[in-house]
């Protein structure tokens, strides 16, 4: 079902190329480079949205995070079904440099600060299999000014590190910063559900939710349910 949606939207989106409205073809197609879930081109393998692309990466710092983050603070008692993240369910942990400006609504975070989000995969409404982790590592100034120098990250439940990287341009994580900034009030930290200090902030339509189910990026993207 969801293969047919994507052949169809692929089909519609060459069909509008076709015709030569560009315009309109980098609205609704998944190739585009606009589209978020685009390196430059989501059709390339380089493109987080690709299978291919999560080929095994070194990143030390998430490796760390991997294995150490069971024993930071908790924000969220209770899971939260996370739409941005593969309709999963999530609880976040901060590191001790995180909880000052986590906990206090004083933005932005220090250096070193750490937030790292576990996931479950949706199982009859309660948490079930091991999903991936998420990570946002604030770096040191300088090294994404664009983007409040966060590195993002995901590691697979067997430890590996499926993506890596900053929210510049072409980077694979290019697209957890984009919907990231979205909380830019809060140094791009959504903090929903958890006990942190945020103001709330509204999301993106689903449609140009990356991860939505209804993106064609969405079967390929890593925040997609597994089958
Ligand atoms: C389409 C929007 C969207 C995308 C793309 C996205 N996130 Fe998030 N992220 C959120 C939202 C919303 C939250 C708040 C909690 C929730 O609903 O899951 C969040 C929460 C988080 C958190 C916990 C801190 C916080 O902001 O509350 C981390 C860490 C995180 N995301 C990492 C990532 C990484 C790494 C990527 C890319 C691989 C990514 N996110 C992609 C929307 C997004």
């Amino acid at each position: 079902m969801v293969r047919q949606l994507l052949i169809t939207v692929v089909a519609a989106a060459v069909l509008t190329l076709a015709a030569g409205t560009e315009s309109t073809a980098q609205k609704s197609n998944p190739c585009a480079a606009k589209n978020p879930c685009a390196t430059k081109n989501p059709c390339t393998a380089k493109n987080p949205c690709s299978a291919k692309a999560a080929g095994p990466v070194k990143d030390a710092a998430a490796e760390a995070t991997a294995k150490a983050y069971k024993g930071w603070k908790k924000v969220n008692d209770q899971p939260v079904l996370s739409q941005s993240h593969g309709n999963r369910f999530v609880f976040t942990y901060v590191n001790k440099k995180a909880e000052g400006a986590g906990l206090s609504g004083k933005f932005p975070f220090a250096e070193g600060a750490v937030l790292a989000k576990e996931s479950f995969e949706n199982e009859g409404g309660k948490p079930g299999a091991r999903a991936p982790l998420f990570i946002m590592e604030k770096r040191k100034k300088g090294y994404d000014p664009g983007h409040n120098d966060w590195h993002y990250a995901t590691v697979n439940p067997d430890g590996t590190i499926a993506m890596s990287g900053t929210g510049k341009d072409g980077s694979p994580t290019q697209f957890c910063a984009a919907c990231h900034s979205v909380a830019k009030v809060n140094d791009y930290v959504f903090g929903n559900g958890t006990i942190m200090k945020v103001k709330p902030t509204a999301m993106g339509a689903p449609a140009t939710n990356p991860c939505a189910a209804k993106n064609p990026c969405a079967p390929k993207n890593p925040c997609a349910p597994k089958k």
